[in-house]
């Protein structure tokens, strides 16, 4: 299931305010991210849910940032400080074996997983990691693109992310692609 990363001109494309007209943040995540939350975003690259997350949370809330690559970190750095949001934002480079959040157990309301399980080797080790930096009844939002992932294999994804401990609650409707809302047990 696990394929290379996405290269970082994928990135751009990823963070064109066009998408706006097809994925619209506010629509997709605003019945879930509240003023004053602390929000995980995994897998952020330049940040297109990253900053509508950082407005969403408003000034008292905090958006965790993290990317196993540095120019994806970068650039999102670059358009939070354009967007007078990078005081809201926690930008963080992970690895591939550590999503580099132990600091955070307990203390998230919400994370997002937004087309990137199926770049992730560990999936296990990826949900683990997820779960213990949830508060109990902090959500996990998972999204697939169909093209990247089988029934089988995002099926899998699911059975997995309940072995860690979550269960499912929705399976919300983004068009065409799979998704799942999760909540910590
Ligand atoms: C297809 S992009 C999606 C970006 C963003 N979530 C969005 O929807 O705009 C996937 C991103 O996940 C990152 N990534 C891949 N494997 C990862 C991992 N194990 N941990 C954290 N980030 C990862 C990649 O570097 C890339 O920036």
């Amino acid at each position: 299931m696990a394929g290379r990363v996405c290269p970082v001109w994928v990135g751009y494309l990823l963070a064109s305010p066009l998408r706006r007209l097809l994925q619209n943040p506010q629509k997709t995540l605003g019945k879930y991210v509240k003023p004053g939350m602390k929000v995980l975003d995994i897998g952020c690259a330049m940040g297109f849910f990253s900053l509508a997350m950082a407005r969403m949370v408003e000034s008292e809330g905090k958006v965790f940032c993290v990317d196993l690559q540095e120019k994806m970190i970068e650039s999102l750095k670059k358009r939070a400080t354009k967007a007078g949001l990078l005081d809201r934002i926690s930008p963080r480079v992970c690895s591939d074996s550590s999503l580099e959040i132990n600091d955070l157990a307990g203390q998230i309301d919400f994370a997002l997983a937004f087309y990137v399980v199926h770049e992730v080797s560990d999936i296990p080790g990826f949900m683990t990691q997820i779960h213990k930096v949830l508060k109990p009844g902090g959500k996990l939002f998972v999204a697939e693109p169909r093209g990247h992932t089988t029934d089988d294999e995002y099926l899998q994804t699911e059975t997995i992310a309940q072995e860690a401990g979550f269960s499912i609650i929705d399976h919300p409707k983004i068009r065409k692609d799979r998704t799942t809302l999760f909540v910590k047990k």
